[in-house]
């Protein structure tokens, strides 16, 4: 009897310590041991790519002094340099198969003639939106489940890495007038090939439409607007995505796909293995008195150049250092460049004197 209490508790010792988060110098200790090197060389990575990720490394350091907001964008610009890419450019755009899309259009159909009998999403840290703007939710029942399993051959043909895992299904949300969705990587784990299928929208302008913001493996940003029967294939751990714009409509509406390769051999990333990439200078400089940070947004990019709008303003020590203005993305941005001259970052400049609805800085 006694011995058994003693095997118990010694497995639950093992069991509490096994799970214990390392401390920061164990983990830095940890980062050296392992042999990493900074600019790492986990993934091969092209020109572009390098100086989109130096660039971003220059922006986190240089704007983010609060200690949670600059750990969470370390750990998204991390993660993004640490799995391997599988496609060509990380995304596609492709039409709905017809059956399916039929069957999600009619469900969503339905949901909008009940308007009023919708549920609310609730507020979600990674959007932005007025206090009664929340996102609604369009229950599909069966239906969901049916979308991910009929569309599951769909997305192993795109990736071509072999069999895939349905994860999860989430949808419909309905993204209503003025929202817009911070930009991040999704879970490492279980969010690796995945799609968003667009349903339907209603634009107050049609010229005027929502695009998805995404960054290809050769560092370009790219703003991609989805019709209602297309779909985006996106590798959605490695390639940062959000919507920096506002909406200005009524409803938009999307069911989210996530898949997860089925060999481990392939895919076996833990964000554990990210937290334990991160490189050790990432607190440099940080200023304990600002907190969480003047644009904390949970596990997301909060640094100007990939800022959604309707995020809070820029500030340190209670000053407004910058506005976060709207964005103006052209379908392609490509990564930064410098100076040769000055070494000073041409692209992506820091908007120093703008004013925002006749407020100067
Ligand atoms: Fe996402």
């Amino acid at each position: 009897m006694l011995f058994g209490v003693v095997l118990l508790l010694t497995a639950l010792i093992v069991t509490v310590l096994g799970a214990r988060r390392l401390t920061e110098d164990e983990r830095v200790e940890k980062w050296y041991a392992d042999g990493n090197v900074w600019p790492p060389q986990w993934q091969p990575e092209t020109e572009g790519m390098k100086r989109l990720m130096e660039h971003r490394e220059h922006e986190i350091m240089t704007q983010i002094y609060g200690g949670d907001e600059r750990w969470e964008n370390f750990l998204q610009y991390t993660q993004s340099r640490a799995v391997p890419a599988f496609t060509e450019r990380g995304f596609d755009v492709v039409p709905i198969p017809k059956k399916i899309f039929e069957k999600l259009k009619k469900a969503v159909e339905v949901g909008i003639e009940n308007w009023d009998n919708l549920r609310s999403e609730g507020n979600i840290d990674v959007i932005y939106h007025d206090s009664d703007k929340e996102p609604k939710f369009v229950d599909l029942g069966p239906l969901q489940r049916e979308t991910i399993n009929e569309l599951k051959t769909m997305h192993e043909d795109w990736w071509g890495g072999g069999d895939l895992k349905a994860t999860s299904a989430y949808g419909v949300r309905l993204y209503l007038n003025g929202s817009s969705l911070v930009m991040h990587n999704d879970k490492v784990h279980t969010h690796v090939i995945s799609s968003i299928v667009h349903i339907a929208h209603e634009y107050d302008n049609d010229d005027e439409p929502w695009p998805i913001q995404i960054e290809d493996h050769d560092g370009n940003l790219h703003s991609v607007n989805l019709e209602p029967g297309e779909m985006l294939f996106y590798e959605s751990a490695k390639c940062l995505h959000g919507r920096m714009t506002t909406f200005k409509g009524r409803y938009y509406g999307s069911i989210f796909l996530h898949y997860q390769p089925v060999d481990p051999q392939v895919w076996n990333w833990h964000v554990d293995d990210i937290i334990n990439l991160v490189p050790p200078h990432w607190s440099e400089g940080i200023d304990r008195s600002e907190g969480k940070g003047s644009r904390w947004c949970g596990a997301a990019m909060s640094v100007d150049s990939r800022v959604a709008e309707g995020a809070p303003h820029l500030k340190r020590n209670g000053e407004i250092i910058r506005h976060t203005v709207p964005h103006n993305f052209t379908a392609i941005h490509p990564p930064p460049v410098k100076n040769p001259d000055s070494g000073e970052w041409l692209l992506y400049p820091l908007e120093e004197d703008v004013s925002v609805n006749g407020e100067e800085l």
